[in-house]
């Protein structure tokens, strides 16, 4: 028998009692939210993981248990037998306000000392300091709630994968590098002197294992590793939904998805998403709002205006359109009045983040045009942008020129940034669409060469398969992502199972036999073997709890997540180790 516990036996949670529970004889068990000492009664909100009940020490009662009582503090874990009675002032703010408990037995089962962040939602307390007490942060219901529809997030997914068919499947945590484009994190081998292991960015390489093993429908939600920059909703270590499905091509797996994110939102939102979800190609989408990932809950879009332009006076824009740049605008519409000079000059440094050179601008007042730039344009060169851009009293015109992709950039942030400031975005809104036809692949200007825009074995497609060798930058993918208010919830493809295709493949990335061999030659030689065609997707599980518990933070829908620069404020991870353990990985530290 537990020393503290004795005979005692919790009966029910704190946050379920009703008045139906009245003159039952219940055991509560939990922390001290607060007391609070009224001379002959003192009044203790008892809270565990269901809410939080009022407790009633009555002095008369039993001067023993108010004693006891006195001594009670905040975080105190208590264990409390008494009778339900309906409560004198009734509190209308918690499901249990209608009721309270009378103790007749009160236990001290451990001592808190003052805690260094207050329990509660709403306090002020450092991100810090939150991170380094997670276990006392955890305690607030708020991210009890979080963890919660975590849980739950993760059963729906598994129930409707089971119906459907998927078998979830583990795969190796110690491996090789997979093709998802970060940096590894590395592992060093003890009984392989010099030897590292990558812990994987994603399942990609094993997954389609599994379908060449003939498992048909795998899933699994596992953590992924990428030493990257971290932003609001980037994390080193996530976890992913991951889908792989054989015999499939784009439609098929996008009709499967659809049926589970319907699941998803329904069952734990009560949201009913439209099916089928919009759809858009990534050209478009890049044409009309600057991003592969755009939020549509606003307009704003990109407008271009080099060919007006490109004779100019002003020669920041003719110039850079003469250079094989473009001039692109948006138009703020209807909210010219609420940009001073100054919020423009802001705007400006924030698309310069961006790569831009500077943010030309038109405003439409009342009493007619204010723009810097104005007077370097002919009055036919103006007409043409008002009317291109449907400018009338009371726009902000808005303008980058430069590089086709400095432009999309910034003017793609910068329309999220202006929507955010001036409060458009309602948070309750979501906004779906899959964003299809990526490019297969991407310029990359360091190496001067193309590199795979989502990994080596995303299938072309069909119609552009005969451009790989002739104009690869034309080729579009079989790839899609997922996008929700402007997030990459997902994304997948349709995977390459045809060695000829996969060896054109390689030549187009310039890769050698031998390189391919040696990076991916276990996943080649699987392809010798009898490969269905498949395709797959991956959704950041995180994210997904971001949407569905209003998080703006990756952070806190984790339970034990890492800061911004990849640290452990709890653990103190990373760490040094010592001499020995070095020794024993064959590791010698040489730290300039
Ligand atoms: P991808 O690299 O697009 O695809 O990743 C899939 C999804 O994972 C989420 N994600 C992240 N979430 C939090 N922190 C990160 N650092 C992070 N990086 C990615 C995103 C993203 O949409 N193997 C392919 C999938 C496939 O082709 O089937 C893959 O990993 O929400
Ligand atoms: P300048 O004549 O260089 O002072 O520029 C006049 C205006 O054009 C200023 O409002 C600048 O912010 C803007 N501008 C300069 N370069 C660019 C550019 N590449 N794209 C858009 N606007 C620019």
């Amino acid at each position: 028998m537990n020393e503290k516990l004795g005979n005692l036996k919790r009966s029910h949670m704190c946050g379920n009692l009703r008045t139906s529970n009245i003159d039952e004889e219940v055991i509560l068990m939990g922390w001290v939210q607060r007391e609070r000492n009224l001379g002959s009664l003192i009044f203790i909100d008892l809270r565990d993981t269901t809410g939080i009940c009022q407790i009633v020490c009555d002095n008369i009662v039993s001067q023993e248990i108010f004693k006891k009582a006195e001594k009670i503090r905040s975080e105190y874990v208590i264990a409390v037998k008494g009778k339900v009675r309906e409560r004198q002032s009734i509190n209308k703010d918690i499901p249990t306000g209608q009721v309270e408990v009378l103790a007749k037995e009160l236990r001290i089962l451990n001592k808190s000392e003052t805690p260094p962040i207050y329990i509660k939602d709403e306090d002020n307390v450092s991100e810090t300091m939150r991170l380094k007490y997670r276990y006392l942060d955890l305690r607030k219901p708020s991210m009890q709630n979080k963890l919660k529809m975590r849980h739950k997030a993760a059963k729906v997914v598994r129930d409707f994968l089971d119906e459907n068919d998927f078998v979830e499947i583990e795969t190796p945590m110690l491996t090789k590098p997979t093709p998802e484009g970060a940096r590894d994190y590395l592992v060093p081998s003890r009984v392989n002197p010099g030897d590292f292991y990558a812990l994987p960015q994603s399942p990609q390489l094993m997954k389609q294992l599994l379908m060449v093993a003939g498992m048909d429908r795998y899933y699994q939600i596992t953590k992924c590793f990428r030493d990257e920059d971290l932003r609001a909703n980037r994390q080193p270590e996530f976890t992913q939904i991951d889908i792989e499905m054989s015999f499939v091509d784009v439609e098929d797996v996008i009709e499967m998805n659809e049926k589970l994110l319907y699941r998803l939102f329904k069952e734990l939102k009560g949201i009913e998403i439209k099916l089928p979800i919009k759809r858009m190609t990534y050209k478009e989408s890049m044409e009309r709002f600057g991003v592969d990932k755009p939020d549509l809950r606003f307009g704003f879009e990109l407008v271009d205006i080099s060919h007006i332009v490109e004779e100019s006076e002003f020669k920041v824009f003719s110039g850079t359109v003469k250079n094989g740049g473009c001039v692109k605008g948006i138009n703020v519409k209807g909210y010219g009045d609420e940009f001073t000079r100054k919020d423009i000059s802001k705007l400006e440094d924030y698309v310069k983040d961006f790569g831009a050179k500077g943010l030309a601008w038109i405003k439409m007042t009342e009493k007619g045009i204010t723009s810097p730039i104005a007077k370097f344009l002919s009055e036919e060169e103006l007409n043409s942008i008002l009317e291109t851009m449907n400018g009338e009293k009371g726009d902000l015109l808005l303008f980058v020129a430069d590089k086709l992709n400095i432009v999309f950039d910034s003017l793609g942030n910068l329309r999220n940034e202006v929507a955010r400031k001036l409060n458009l975005i309602d948070e309750d809104e979501l906004n779906l669409i899959w964003i299809t036809e990526f490019p297969l692949f991407e310029y990359d200007e360091e190496e001067n060469r193309y590199v795979a825009k989502h990994h080596p074995f995303t299938h072309p497609m069909e119609e552009d398969i005969h451009l790989l060798e002739t104009e690869p930058e034309k080729v579009r993918a079989k790839a899609y992502d997922i996008v929700i208010n402007g997030d990459e919830l997902g994304g997948g493809s349709i995977r390459i199972s045809n060695s000829d295709l996969q060896k054109k493949m390689f030549v187009a990335l310039g890769f050698s036999e031998e390189e391919a061999q040696d990076k991916f030659g276990f996943l080649l030689d699987a392809f010798k073997y009898g490969t269905p065609p498949h395709g797959g997707i991956a959704y950041g599980f995180d994210r997904l709890i971001m949407l569905l518990t209003n998080s703006s933070n990756i952070r806190d829908v984790i339970a034990f997540p890492k800061t911004q620069s990849a640290t452990c404020l709890l653990t103190d991870a990373p760490g040094e180790i010592g001499e020995e353990q070095l020794k024993e990985v064959h590791l010698k530290l040489d730290l300039e």
